[in-house]
């Protein structure tokens, strides 16, 4: 039978799924493209696929630069076993990405103003001008969103996630999220003695969007005494109180780790900037400022706020990462050549699954908080900021 997986014969190459058989494609190629913001481990899941694909089904490998913008624009490269060789370790995405560049709406600067412009078509021809069998697209919420519609306009998809945020739907875990909590980790173990030699309060501020993840991780991993995360919104005396009830017991100092997206009871996030051309506008940072002037002037304790920011995203992945990287790349693989199409691979109770591409959309994954990580902490007197 045929066997190639064009565009014309998904439907085929489903029903041969449906058979329970692999097939190889006759057409043999695919493409990658990074989308949204890097994280460390993208460079492994590149590795991971472009060798699999060449090495074990003999399919060629395109890259594309700088993710949709690539594919509305036409800047691709084909990838030998060499280019995709030696990046295990290293950060970012040798592709390049961008956090802005949707085919659906494309900002286009006219005069003065930016005006948006629907330009999937031209995407979509790009693709299939391609003659790619796949598109695997390695993103987050925004790149994998935009991968489901790019899907029902025709062009067949693998998505894989990333975010060191750990708060995609679908998937239990997400690779760059073990390193960025590994770094806030050291960064917090080298404030806390800082923190005790000046007996101060030190404000640590993490990234993970509107999700506490990082925070929460690296909260407990590096001992934090207060850890606010947006999941529960915090109270400024309840602070201020479990400061002062450390110094009775006689603890000058004090850990906070704050996410960027926490916010106080009945108040809103703060938000740093407004990027309008991007698909997910704001950009939240600067919690950690306000909290710090506000807690120094409730508790009288001198405080200090560092914001560690794109720290946490680059640079080498740790093993985890690199090991849960190498997995989803390799598995992501095997649904390009069952023509498993329109799917994401995830991690699901510990196993490697697939969910459909929109279940991304669905919003960020917030930490639940019958966690029970928040549980052990509190069990061990971390205060998360609430009255409890
Ligand atoms: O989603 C990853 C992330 O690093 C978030 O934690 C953060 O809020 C955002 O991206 C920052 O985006 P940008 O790189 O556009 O500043």
């Amino acid at each position: 039978m045929g066997m190639d997986l064009g565009y014309k014969r998904m439907s085929a190459a489903a029903s041969f799924l449906a058979s329970g058989e692999n097939f190889m494609p006759q057409q043999k190629r695919i493409a990658l493209l990074t989308g949204g913001g890097d994280c460390p481990g993208i460079n492994a899941v590149i590795r991971a696929v472009a060798k699999k694909a060449m090495l074990e089904y003999g399919l060629e490998v395109i890259g594309i630069e700088d993710g949709y913008e690539g594919l509305i624009h036409n800047r691709h490269r084909k990838l030998g076993y060499d280019d995709v060789s030696g990046i295990l370790t290293i950060g970012g995405t040798i592709l390049g990405t961008s956090n802005t560049s949707n085919p659906y709406r494309y900002a286009v600067q006219k005069g003065t103003e930016i005006v948006f412009e629907d330009v999937s078509k031209k995407a979509v021809a790009n693709a299939k001008a391609l003659g790619i069998d796949c598109l695997v697209c390695i993103g987050g919420d925004g790149t994998l969103g935009i991968a489901s519609h790019l899907m029902k306009h025709g062009v067949p998809i693998v998505g894989i996630p990333k975010t060191i945020d750990n708060d995609l739907q679908g998937t239990d875990i997400t690779f760059g999220f073990d390193t960025a909590v590994s770094i806030a980790t050291e960064a917090i173990d080298r404030i806390h003695s800082t923190a005790q030699s000046h007996h101060r309060i030190m404000i640590i501020e993490v990234m993970g969007r509107r999700a506490g993840w990082i925070a929460l991780y690296a909260g407990v991993a590096g001992g934090g005494d207060i850890i606010l995360i947006p999941e529960i919104p915090y109270s400024i005396d309840a602070i201020a109180a479990k400061v002062r009830e450390r110094k009775k017991g006689g603890k000058r100092f004090s850990i906070v780790v704050i996410a960027e997206g926490a916010k106080p009871e009945g108040g809103n996030v703060v938000v740093r900037q407004i990027i309008e051309k991007s698909a997910d506008p704001i950009r939240l940072g600067g919690v950690g400022f306000i909290l710090g002037e506000q807690l120094e002037r409730i508790s009288g304790a001198e405080t200090r706020t560092v914001v560690l920011g794109h720290l946490l995203r680059g640079g080498s992945p740790t093993a985890n990462d690199r090991v849960l990287a190498t997995e989803l790349g390799a598995k992501a693989v095997d649904m390009i050549v069952r023509g498993e199409f329109g799917r994401m691979i995830a991690v699901r109770g510990g196993a490697i699954t697939s969910v459909p591409l929109e279940t991304v959309a669905g919003g960020p994954r917030p930490v639940p908080l019958d966690h029970p990580l928040i549980a052990a902490a509190r069990a061990l007197g971390t205060s998360f900021g609430d009255r409890k």
